[in-house]
């Protein structure tokens, strides 16, 4: 064994390069913080594997630049059929249903293979030089919490043994009699035993290969799937139950007479079960079949060695008569348990946090079929928070928001997979006197509830030192007091001036204009995921002279000395930037230009000019339309507001225009001062 002597320091270190720990390395990627990603496993891609992606997750992903990739790449799905027994106990198409609700986002749900993500992810942080280090995995956690408080600490510190190849490749098929030949994923199910102390074992007996390191960190996310080495060490628990139900995947490309196989399918038989497809790249077709491991009759417990492709292919052609199902070619399969569990704690004293499947499982289903994957929306709002720390931006006290705003979430979503859990796997009802049987009607409409709750759009987090709402921080959250300590600091909202907004929620996007050149965007293009707040000033209609004194009354508080874009801006000679004033009117773009707002809308620079960028108008289009971003908003042209977005894009307060004050307040409740006035 090599023991190297260096001890490595970084501000973060994220165990495990899933969609988690990538979704985290991307943004310390964007925000320049001294990272190391690492994982025990030495491959990466497998197959199977395919994601739905939600339409947020879309919306973060352009946010960090590579939206547009995962757009084309995706099989996109439009239309859900729902099919039920008819009278005579044949299925039929009963209803069709849009797959992600018109007008909730610019980008509909679609499903994806994770190899293919996880290329995004890889090409994005490697442009700021990080990488996944594979084959390496942690062996010894120390935290000393008594620094934990200390800004600049560095009180955790890590061994990491690098495996060689063959210790961190795991066996990707069965080699029993189960599918054999065929590439399945039972290794990292649910249903998988933890290999863990395994791969350390047989690293120990074996190691010559290995060299083992420590490194110091700031900060540590535990992103290393359900049976996280992390949580286990930090000893939380899953809390949690895990159901009778185990589900069985078959990736195949199908044959089949089916009419609707290249849609979304909800298909509940008469009395053989229910299966979902969902349709992907490359003609190829998913099948969810729900097993009941617990045999009805006998009370027998289901063998799982029973669950096969075949057996599941079986399962789907009862279902699925008298319509044929076969196929030739199989990609991939597995089965998994379903268990809906969720962590007691995110983090240690928000320094060693958890992210992803170590800290939140649930079925695949509650994206209705597909593995939608919320996993990741979790780093993503872990992310920012963290860089903005790490870089002396914020105080730390906004990290506690991570577990109040996150844990909350994951108990709605696990709530809302019991229920519909429990209506798509039961018997469809015969008719209203069957009273064991499911209705149609109320798995329909759960089905409606879950696609917006599957879009990710309808998130909305509670009260908190970032997000200035109305009622109790800790009943909106997860229990935890995460609201604003300094009463002289504390300010409200003013949410009726822009009807259509919610706080607490990540604001829509509509198309607008740039000013200067008349190109249209769509708004949320403009909010790349960054590390930056938007102060966005909706100055209305500049035609009024009204609006237009609040703006420049506004834009001379905002640029002035004192401001807090000043104070808690960079440090000087640092380029960096903390606040992003955009400013949007809605007056006619012709009768106006930039030069009619205030300078902090447009700053100058010695060799560059004037900033074009900033400045956007809510007017028609050449070749795009009328984005009506006002409308939508419900914001009142004649009035106007101010709009305060977190660098995750979520509002965290709406006042009047020339409430200078109110901002101020917001923002010294929990930015530390850069620079002297
Ligand atoms: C679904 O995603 C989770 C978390 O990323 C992963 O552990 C699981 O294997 C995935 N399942 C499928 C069928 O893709
Ligand atoms: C974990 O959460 C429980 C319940 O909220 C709390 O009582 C406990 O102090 C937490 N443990 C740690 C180490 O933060
Ligand atoms: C500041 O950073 C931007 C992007 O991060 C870069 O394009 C620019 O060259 C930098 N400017 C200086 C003066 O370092
Ligand atoms: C973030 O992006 C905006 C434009 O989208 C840019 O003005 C700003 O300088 C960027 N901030 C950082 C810290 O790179």
């Amino acid at each position: 064994m090599i023991t190297k002597n260096t001890t490595d320091q970084v501000d973060v270190l994220i165990i495990g390069a899933g969609p988690a720990g990538l979704m985290m390395a991307a943004w310390m990627s964007a925000c320049g913080i001294k990272t190391r990603i690492v994982d025990k496993r030495g491959t990466k891609i497998f197959n199977g594997q395919a994601d739905g992606l939600q339409c947020r997750t879309l919306e973060i992903f352009d946010s960090f630049g590579f939206g547009h990739r995962a757009w084309r790449d995706a099989n996109h799905m439009l239309e859900i059929c729902l099919w039920n027994p008819n009278s005579e106990g044949v299925i039929q198409r009963s209803d069709r249903i849009a797959d992600t609700i018109p007008g909730i986002s610019h980008f509909q749900q679609c499903v994806l293979h994770q190899g293919r993500i996880e290329r995004y992810f890889l090409d994005t942080i490697s442009k700021s030089g990080i990488s996944v280090e594979r084959g390496v995995m942690p062996t010894k956690m120390e935290f000393d919490e008594s620094l934990a408080e200390e800004a600049d600490a560095y009180p955790i510190t890590i061994t990491l043994r690098h495996l060689s190849e063959e210790e961190a490749t795991p066996k990707q098929s069965a080699t029993s009699a189960n599918g054999a030949g065929i590439e399945d994923g039972l290794f990292r199910s649910n249903m998988a035993a933890d290999d863990t102390e395994d791969i350390i074992r047989k690293a120990e007996l074996n190691n010559k290969a290995n060299t083992v390191e420590v490194v110091k960190a700031k900060y540590v996310l535990g992103a290393d799937g359900a049976h996280s080495w992390v949580r286990n060490q930090l000893g939380f628990k899953l809390e949690g139950e895990s159901t009778d139900y185990i589900w069985g995947v078959l990736d195949i490309i199908p044959i089949t007479d089916f009419p609707d196989i290249r849609m979304r399918c909800a298909i509940h038989s008469a009395s053989s079960g229910s299966v979902m497809v969902i349709p992907r790249e490359n003609k190829l077709v998913r099948l969810y079949i729900q097993l009941t491991t617990t045999n009805a009759e006998g009370g027998q417990k289901f063998d799982r060695s029973q669950i096969t492709p075949e057996y599941i292919l079986a399962s789907a052609q009862k279902i699925m008569a008298p319509y044929k199902i076969t196929y030739r070619y199989c990609d991939w399969w597995t089965a998994y348990q379903i268990g809906q569990r969720v962590g007691t704690n995110f983090s240690t004293r928000e320094r060693i946090f958890l992210a992803g499947d170590a800290v939140h499982t649930h079925s695949p289903k509650a994206g209705q079929g597909m593995n939608v994957s919320m996993q990741d929306v979790k780093a993503y709002n872990l992310g920012w928070k963290v860089a903005s720390v790490v870089k002396g931006q914020s105080d730390r006290s906004i990290l506690k928001t991570y577990q109040s705003e996150r844990r909350r979430i994951a108990q709605d979503l696990i709530d809302f997979d019991h229920r519909f859990s429990r209506l798509f796997s039961g018997r469809p009802a015969k008719d209203v006197m069957d009273e064991e049987g499911i209705s149609m009607a109320e798995f329909k409409s759960a089905f409606e509830k879950g696609n917006l709750f599957a879009s990710g759009t309808a998130v909305n987090y509670g009260k908190s030192i970032i997000v200035v709402k109305e009622g109790d921080a800790a009943e909106q959250g997860d229990g935890s007091d995460v609201a604003t300590k300094d009463k002289s600091l504390q300010i409200s909202s003013k949410e009726s001036l822009a009807t259509k907004l919610t706080i607490g929620m990540r604001i829509p996007s509509f198309k607008v204009l740039n000013q200067a050149d008349a190109r249209p965007w769509q708004f949320q293009e403009l909010l790349k995921s960054n590390g930056t707040w938007r102060v966005i000033v909706f100055a209305g209609n500049l035609g009024s002279p009204r609006q237009a004194e609040k703006l420049a009354t506004i834009g001379k508080s905002l640029g002035g000395h004192e401001s807090f874009v000043r104070r808690f801006g960079p440090k000087p000679n640092k380029n960096e930037t903390v606040f992003e004033i955009l400013g949007v009117h809605a007056g006619r773009r012709q009768k106006t230009t930039i030069f009619d707002f205030p300078e902090i809308f447009r700053t100058f620079d010695e060799r560059d000019g004037w900033d074009y960028s900033k400045i956007l108008v809510d007017d028609e289009s050449y070749h795009e339309g009328h984005g009506h971003l006002y409308d939508n908003y419900g914001i009142d042209p004649e009035e106007g507001c101010v709009v305060v977005l977190r660098p995750d894009q979520y509002i965290s307060y709406i006042g009047p225009v020339d409430d200078y004050e109110s901002l101020d307040k917001f923002f010294s409740s929990f930015m530390i001062v850069q620079a002297d006035p």
